[in-house]
């Protein structure tokens, strides 16, 4: 049984590529390479190059590998970049969504699993986000992935598509030493940049009403969040009942403050972070339930932050001699 992995040479993708793969299931990549990297696709697995906007493109990938169901990750995810590249953003996670679905529509595949984000919720009322917290996006990002959800609800009533969609919350660690977050926005790739770079890692405000002072949010393990991706192609494949979406969270959080904290512990490097202004509109703290995933897609919490951190750490590091 083959899955076709959009965004399959990305630091989500490629771990999802994996964990398919670890569980007897085959994987077909297409990726544009616009913020992935050949390197992290296996020599095993069949690679396309080129863009999910490319319709025929896609339906050839599902039709040359007799492909069961989509697991798309394809997308730009960079949300402040979004408020100034609307266009950009709609164009590839909203055009780029439909034009799956469309190949899949021709192809006659009606299975997928969707890589959507804590995002959709913007700044939620309560800490605690369920499935059901009011969608109020703040983005272009954010607004980009509800309507992707949308599109996937829409094909659901119009062309009986079986689909689930994903919410990821601080996605971190690594999985495997070849593959790490190269995101030049992300807290993690940040931090570790300033330390190698031998700057100071800063602090974005550390007077809000948290017990260090520091944002909390929920930070999960790439490897787990891979997991969860098989699990729910395995329930889709097998026609069992899924959620329209589930939120990859673990009901607790990290501050700021703890990651610090955890890096300069892992690393050996002590270092006072340097404390910045607050950030506009940085809510104190969000954290998400799981129970829904737990309960359907094998989702548990099997790393501490410190596993989060070391993991991370040894295969930017890794990379950064190469
Ligand atoms: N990293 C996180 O914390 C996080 C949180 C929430 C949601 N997400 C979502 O998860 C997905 C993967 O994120 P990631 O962290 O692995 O990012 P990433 O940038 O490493 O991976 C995205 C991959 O998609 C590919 N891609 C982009 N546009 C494409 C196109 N038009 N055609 C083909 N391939 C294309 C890129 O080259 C890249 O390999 C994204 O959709 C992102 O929005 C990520």
């Amino acid at each position: 049984m083959t899955w076709l992995v959009t965004g399959g040479a990305g630091y989500i993708g490629s771990h999802v590529v994996r964990a398919l793969g670890a569980a007897g299931l085959g994987a077909v990549v297409i990726d544009d390479l616009s913020s992935g990297h050949a390197a992290f696709v296996d020599p095993g697995t069949p690679f396309v190059e080129g863009s999910i906007l490319d319709t025929a493109l896609v339906r050839r990938a599902l039709e040359d590998h007799a492909v069961e169901g989509v697991i798309h990750v394809a997308g730009f995810k960079y949300a402040g970049v979004s408020v100034q590249r609307p266009l950009h953003t709609y164009e590839q996670n909203v055009t780029g969504t439909a034009s799956v679905l469309q190949a899949m529509a021709d192809a006659g595949v009606a299975r997928i699993v969707f890589s959507s984000s804590a995002a959709v919720y913007g700044t939620p009322p309560t800490e605690i986000v369920t499935e059901d917290t009011p969608k109020s996006p703040e983005s272009p990002y954010g607004e980009s992935k509800l309507i992707g959800e949308w599109l996937l609800r829409d094909q659901g009533v119009a062309a009986g598509l079986k689909h689930t969609s994903l919410r990821y919350f601080n996605v971190v660690g690594s999985g495997y030493d070849d593959l790490y977050d190269t995101s030049p926005h992300n807290l993690f790739p940040l931090v570790f940049q300033a330390l190698l770079e031998g700057r100071t890692p800063r602090i974005n405000g550390d007077d809000y009403p948290t017990p260090d002072g520091t944002t909390v949010r929920d930070y999960i393990h790439v490897q787990d969040l891979a997991i969860s991706h098989v699990a729910a192609a395995k329930r889709l494949a097998a026609d069992e009942p899924v959620e329209a979406a589930y939120n990859l969270g673990s009901g607790d959080g990290s501050s700021v403050g703890d990651i610090m904290r955890t890096v300069a512990e892992v690393t050996g490097i002590a270092f006072e972070p340097v404390i910045a202004p607050r950030r506009a509109g940085d809510p104190a703290r969000i954290v998400a339930l799981g129970d829904l995933a737990g309960r359907d897609l094998d989702w548990r919490m099997r790393h501490t932050l410190a596993e989060m951190v070391d993991s991370a750490w040894r295969a930017t590091r890794g990379a950064s001699h190469e």
